[in-house]
């Protein structure tokens, strides 16, 4: 078979199959077009996209505009390497480190390399300006968690699947619950080699957990009397998805490091960053971190357009908008239901509990069923489904969506 043929679903699910390792378990559809919020299979059956790629798709599939300055930059100069400037890196990271109010961008490519750049930036720190004795440096992380996936990642996760057989791990990392300020004190009380906190402001992939309020100003506080840093990884919550530019934002917060990815290219190439101040951003040095690709010429091209579009479409505000009537409308279908417990989350970063086991299938086979019904979502733990549609969205579609959803969960309630 040609690899350009027209392919069925199940051929390229069988390629797949076949010719891929086996370490996803993807809903058994097989897109093949984007636009918006929607996508089409390659029988040309049209979706939603209730994903958007894990945050990725904020500004909905193949945006002109991001598509538009990717081309264009391609054309001219993909790829320097940082061994020369390009005429293009400067100018993205000024803009960028002024639309968030930085000194300073670190340019990386994946989420989990952007959280390896903060962890390396945040033990320098702790041994060239806090006097941490080398090799001594201890980094709070909360259980659950979820900042990717390369070995020292991973030492600090408590996901057996994502962990076992995978070690020796790294150390250099306390985890404390989740939400619990208490414990965020004592580990930085009884510990003087605390060099960060690091956090997501939701934990996104543990299944869209809402902090208590006040949660994020209080950790921050917390760690500026200890002078720890405060870490926000924004990879999943950053770029307008929980209704506002990012998550630490509802509680005003100013993180001392930054870490995003996904949606900050729209999810049409991969761009990540480390922000910061030059305070701290100044202890990396040539030679200390590097990426081939990290800063290419096109991911600077690509996130500035993905980032004017998230400003010039005002993304942050419809989310806030949009979420807030998603959760009203499926509330009024949950008093009533015994299938879904409830649904939380923030902007259009949103979650339902299934009234069902963590190991039980239901979540799955719901998934299936919507996407029968023209709606794509997946489990993200067992009985848990994200729901967290591009930022694009109106609200006639919003209320289409919800339909779909609660036609779907009705043929799940018991008889
Ligand atoms: C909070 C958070 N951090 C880091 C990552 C890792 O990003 P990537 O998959 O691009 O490595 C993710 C991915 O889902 C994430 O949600």
């Amino acid at each position: 078979m040609a690899v350009l043929d027209q392919l069925t679903s199940q051929d390229a699910i069988a390629l797949e199959n076949q010719y891929g390792a086996h370490n996803y378990h993807p809903l058994p559809v097989v897109l093949s077009k984007g636009e918006g919020v929607y996508v089409w299979d390659v029988e040309g059956k049209k979706y939603y996209d209730f994903l958007s790629a894990y945050s990725a798709v904020n500004q909905g599939h193949c945006h002109p505009k991001i598509v538009g300055a990717m081309v264009e930059q391609a054309q001219k100069l993909t790829l320097t390497s940082r061994a020369f400037y390009n005429d293009m890196l400067g100018r993205y990271e000024k803009y960028a480190s002024e639309y968030f109010g930085f000194d300073k961008l670190l340019p990386m490519n994946t989420g989990a390399e952007a959280v390896e750049t903060a962890i390396k930036l945040c033990r320098k720190w702790a041994y060239e300006k806090k006097g941490i004795h080398e090799n001594e440096a201890q980094i709070v992380v909360c259980e659950n968690n979820f900042h990717g996936r390369t070995t020292t990642i991973i030492s600090f996760s408590n996901d057996p699947i994502a962990r076992k057989n995978f070690g020796p791990y790294t150390d250099g990392f306390i985890k404390i619950e989740y939400d619990n300020l208490e414990a965020l004190e004592n580990a930085l009380e009884n510990n003087k080699n605390v060099a960060g906190f690091l956090v997501e402001p939701i934990q996104g992939e543990a299944g869209v957990y809402v902090p208590s309020e006040g949660f994020l100003t209080k950790a921050k506080a917390l760690c500026e009397a200890h002078d720890v840093l405060f870490i926000a990884d924004e990879v999943q919550t950053g770029i307008a998805r929980t209704g506002k530019l990012l998550a630490v934002d509802h509680e005003e917060v100013t993180p001392d490091v930054l870490i995003l990815g996904k949606a900050i290219s729209g999810g049409v190439y991969p761009v990540s960053a480390v922000l910061a101040n030059d305070n701290i951003m100044n202890v990396i040095k040539p030679g200390n971190h590097g990426s081939t690709f990290g800063g290419n010429p096109v991911a600077a091209a690509v996130a500035m357009a993905a980032l004017d579009v998230i400003k010039d479409e005002q993304l942050a505000d419809n989310a806030e908008q949009l979420g807030i009537l998603f959760r009203e409308e499926l509330n009024k279908y949950i008093e009533g239901s015994d299938i879904v417990r409830l649904v939380r989350g923030k902007g259009l970063l949103n979650a339902i509990v299934i009234n069902d086991t963590e190991e039980s299938e239901t979540a799955w086979n719901i998934c299936v069923a919507l996407k029968e019904n023209g709606l794509l979502a997946k489990p993200t733990h067992g009985n848990i489904i994200r729901f967290a549609p591009p930022l694009v969205m109106n609200r006639e579609q919003l209320l289409d969506c919800v339909s779909i959803i609660v036609k779907t969960l009705k043929e799940f309630e018991p008889k």
